[in-house]
């Protein structure tokens, strides 16, 4: 999926090419390379399902591009979270319709959960929005409230609301997971660029926040709510980490110098 990109200098872009470089010489974690087939079918209900066709549609231009919460994200939430759901419930034999009917809630979830990136407590924002949003959408009540309760979840180091019933849950805890997923490598190949652009940060400034940044970024390691999470989740912390030191250390060549000047 093609990223906007709307930064307001060549560095930054040329920044992110270097991040994006760096990425590309790391093998992709796990959980991409062995969960191929539910990703393919999570994209391809996020492509042709006609409730998520129109709601795409419907929320592309209110999503906040230049925090870098933007599609791009969503998209991305919405599609690990989908597959999430998939192989959570693989042994539980049931019914393809209803796995598929649940990775379409998940995904509707990864689309809507950070509608209010820019609001103090966007997570319960964003759910009152979603709220609004889907009375226009052919949806049971149950599956609208699991959708908020889910989108209410999804903050970090916050504790969740407990979901009824259990499939709620699942899909309040794979959102939760897919969301936090992102804090491997499309934090560094995506979201960081948009946060430094939209915040003004000189590559000095990022270079004073790295250190602490990533020790935040550790922390979610402990977080995910799924098995699968669990298992995976980390493996995706600790490549996103890896890049990110990579990228701290180029920093470091090219722009400590100036740091000191
Ligand atoms: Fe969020
Ligand atoms: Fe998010």
């Amino acid at each position: 999926m093609e990223e906007q990109r709307t930064f307001v200098n060549d560095l930054i872009l040329r920044l992110q090419r270097e991040a994006e470089w760096i990425a590309s010489k790391h093998p992709p974690p796990e959980f991409y390379t062995r969960f191929k087939a539910p990703l393919a079918l999570a994209r391809k209900l996020f492509f042709t399902n006609p409730v998520l066709v129109r709601l795409r549609r419907m929320v592309e231009p209110i999503l906040q591009e230049d925090m870098g919460h933007g599609l791009f994200h969503s998209t991305r939430v919405g599609i690990d979270a989908a597959a999430l759901i998939f192989v959570e419930l693989e042994s539980d034999h049931i019914g393809h319709i209803k796995v598929e009917r649940l990775m379409v809630l998940g995904l509707i979830c990864g689309l809507l959960h950070d509608l209010c990136r820019d609001e103090a407590g966007h997570a319960e924002a964003g759910a009152r929005e979603a709220e609004e949003i889907l009375r226009k959408f052919p949806l049971g009540p149950r599956e609208v409230k699991c959708i908020c309760r889910a989108i209410s979840n999804h903050e970090a180091f916050i504790a969740p609301l407990p979901c009824d019933p259990p499939w709620s849950q699942l899909i309040s805890d794979c959102l939760y997971d897919a969301d936090k997923f992102r804090w491997g490598p499309d934090n560094f190949t995506h979201t960081l660029w948009y946060m430094v652009n939209h915040q003004g940060i000189t590559p000095q400034e990022l270079i004073e926040k790295f250190p602490w940044g990533m020790t935040g970024i550790l922390r979610i390691s402990e977080t995910f709510r799924t098995p699968t999470g669990r298992q995976f989740g980390p493996d995706i912390i600790e490549t996103g980490v890896a890049i990110g030191k990579e990228m701290y250390h180029y920093l470091l060549q090219h722009f400590r110098q100036n740091a000191h000047d």
